[in-house]
């Protein structure tokens, strides 16, 4: 748990232009102190932005930013107490790893032998105590985005920003580096603030995660919240590995009809009748002998289970389901099926969920 009540974020209907782009249009924003917070997005559509705007290395054209009870608006980066993380680590190449860690201590007048214990206790928290001799042409990518991290956590900050921190790691190394990243930010009991385009990654690390689209926030909440109940079809969209299947369809009454079929939909929604996205999650779909009708395209083995990919008229739907199931023949004739509870329904006009 935080340790502290110290390092909340509030961003109140802030607007970012880039010339005539409106990169961020009113964005609110309220971030709890010790909270591991997300903002996930597809490319452009404002993380970075937001990042640095927190950072104080943008300006805003309007609204105001907020750390605990200041407001820093228009504060210098080095006025705000936190620290940032690049994804291209920005490690100074002549510098020894111990001067890489040292140097924002350095640049507010440290005493000596205090830089020293402190650089001392920020490598050994992310395992690097051996490395800091080196320059960071003598490291892996692993070990330098670990230097990085021990430079941001040296001083102690209040809030710490991460953009795409991992990216440049292999797979493996990456879902170990999280891991350890979360405990670390944990133990220090720090804010964390940390830009990622990769859903399954938000999905693991965060505490809450914020939706970006086209620079507006679309949804906010536990990773849980967005993956059982997401607020958009193009969150519904983004979510999931593959992500929500989403098909034209209609309510009738308390009918649900799509792709020629028909299903049973949930009392509270039928009231009107109306044009709407059906969502459901590959998982959720199943074979069946009624239901809408497809045909097989290709089934990808991923090993623990099958993708299987339909075409639903003029549309591709993804199945998942067990490997172990009867074998399936391109072309194949069959009939898709889901629970009631399983469809996510969107207006059709709007995109929001009903
Ligand atoms: N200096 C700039 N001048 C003009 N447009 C900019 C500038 N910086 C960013 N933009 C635009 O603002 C939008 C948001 O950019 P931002 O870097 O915040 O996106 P992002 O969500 O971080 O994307 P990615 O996942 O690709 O890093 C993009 O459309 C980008 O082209
Ligand atoms: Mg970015």
């Amino acid at each position: 748990m935080s340790n502290t009540r110290y390092g909340s974020v509030r961003m109140k209907g802030v607007v970012k232009k880039h010339g005539n782009f409106t990169a961020l249009h009113g964005m609110d924003l309220a971030i709890e102190p010790g909270e591991f917070f997300v903002l996930l997005g597809p490319s452009g559509s404002g993380k970075t932005t937001t990042l640095r705007i927190l950072a104080g290395l943008e300006e805003v054209n309007g609204g105001s930013v907020w750390l605990d009870d200041a407001d820093v608006t228009h504060s210098q980066p080095g006025e705000r107490d936190v620290a940032m993380v690049f994804q291209s680590y920005a490690l100074y190449p002549h510098m020894t790893v111990a001067e890489n860690i040292a140097f924002p201590l350095k640049m507010t007048g440290t005493p000596q032998a205090e830089i020293q214990k402190a650089v001392a206790d920020a490598a050994a928290k992310v395992n690097i105590a051996h490395l800091l001799a080196r320059r960071p042409g003598q490291l892996s990518g692993g070990q330098q985005q670990r230097v990085a991290l021990a430079r941001a956590i040296v001083r102690k900050p209040r809030l710490f920003l991460l953009d795409e921190p991992l990216s440049n790691l292999d797979a493996k190394l990456r879902i170990e580096t999280r891991a350890e990243l979360k405990r670390l930010q944990r133990s220090l009991g720090v804010t964390a603030v940390y830009v990622t385009h990769d859903q399954e990654e938000a999905m693991t690390i965060a505490d809450r995660v914020a939706v970006f689209m086209e620079g507006r926030l679309v949804q906010i909440g536990t990773p849980k919240d967005i993956f059982l109940r997401p607020a958009t079809v193009a969150v519904a969209g983004f979510i999931g590995t593959p992500p929500m299947n989403l098909l034209p369809a209609r309510i009738e009454g308390n009918r649900l009809l799509v792709g020629g079929a028909e299903f049973a939909t949930e009392a509270s929604l039928a009231a009107t009748s109306r044009d709407v996205t059906l969502g459901v999650r590959p998982g959720d779909l199943r074979l069946a002998d009624r239901g809408i009708p497809a045909q097989v395209r290709f089934v990808e083995d991923l090993g623990d289970s099958l993708i299987v990919h339909l075409a639903v008229g003029e549309h591709t739907v993804k199945l998942k389901t067990e490997p172990d199931g009867p074998p399936l023949a391109e072309d194949q004739p069959v009939h898709l099926a889901f629970a009631s509870k399983a469809a996510h329904l969107f207006d059709r006009a709007t995109g929001e969920r009903l």
